[in-house]
């Protein structure tokens, strides 16, 4: 079996910086010989480069700079600031706003994971279709292709308030489910690999699309980046 290096991994999962443990996590479970492997120290989050330039016509250059540069940037200001006020409390051992902290750092993480992988759910025109491995389990999971982004697009169009469809692989059902998460990080499956992330709080489409949100998610699902969600795929299901 090809062994994908750590960068691969990361590069995969679309998670940059935070695929660092993830993929630590991965390389640790393929070494099946009980060799000890390098244990990732602990990083920042980061802010990584988008991908490609403009994805004009179907998201405007305006609110994809804004949301690049300033909503996900300040997801890993908070996320890190979070990080910080946590280590602080560790060492005074003061722990009296330990509830507000983990709050933070759960939202502006979630926001940080979530955007890198929206970055990588997308390519200018679209990429590619399910195919292989991705396309049987879509099939298996969802009966078809167009019955599994019909749910997607429906279930995305219907989150009540800011919030995401999601397309993850659920490992303890091996199988592939549609997710509408609300906020960053309420209604998930814990152990559920995003494979597809499409992003619907207001930041993301209300200067072209105001409060049209289905016409957004029609046109999101038409610049689809297949070839990165099937390496995603190809790795989760590993
Ligand atoms: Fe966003």
């Amino acid at each position: 079996m090809h062994e994908m290096s750590r960068r691969e991994m990361m590069r995969a999962f679309g998670l940059g910086g935070l695929g660092v443990a993830m993929a630590a996590t991965l390389a640790r479970g393929e070494d099946k010989g009980g060799t000890a492997m390098p244990v990732a120290k602990p990083q920042a989050f980061t802010l990584p480069p988008l991908p490609y330039k403009s994805l004009d016509p179907v998201i405007d250059d305006p609110t994809l700079a804004l949301h690049h540069d300033k909503h996900h940037a300040a997801y890993v200001a908070g996320a890190n600031k979070a990080l910080d006020e946590l280590a602080k409390a560790r060492e005074a051992g003061d722990f009296a706003l330990v509830k507000h902290w983990e709050r933070d750092l759960a939202f502006n993480g979630s926001g940080c994971a979530l955007h890198t992988l929206y970055w990588n759910s997308m390519w200018p025109g679209g990429r590619g279709q399910p195919a292989g491995a991705l396309a049987e389990a879509i099939d298996q999971s969802f009966g078809s292709a167009a019955k599994m982004q019909a749910q997607f697009a429906a279930a995305t169009k219907a989150v009540e308030g800011s919030g995401w469809g999601i397309l993850v692989w659920e490992p303890s059902t091996t199988r592939l489910a549609v997710l509408q998460v609300e906020k960053h990080q309420n209604l998930t499956i814990w152990g559920a690999v995003p494979i597809l992330v499409c992003d619907v709080w207001e930041h993301a489409y209300y200067l072209k699309y105001q409060n049209k949100r289905p016409d957004y998610v029609e046109s999101w699902m038409k610049i689809i980046d297949w070839e990165s969600a099937a390496a995603r795929f190809g790795a989760a299901v590993k």
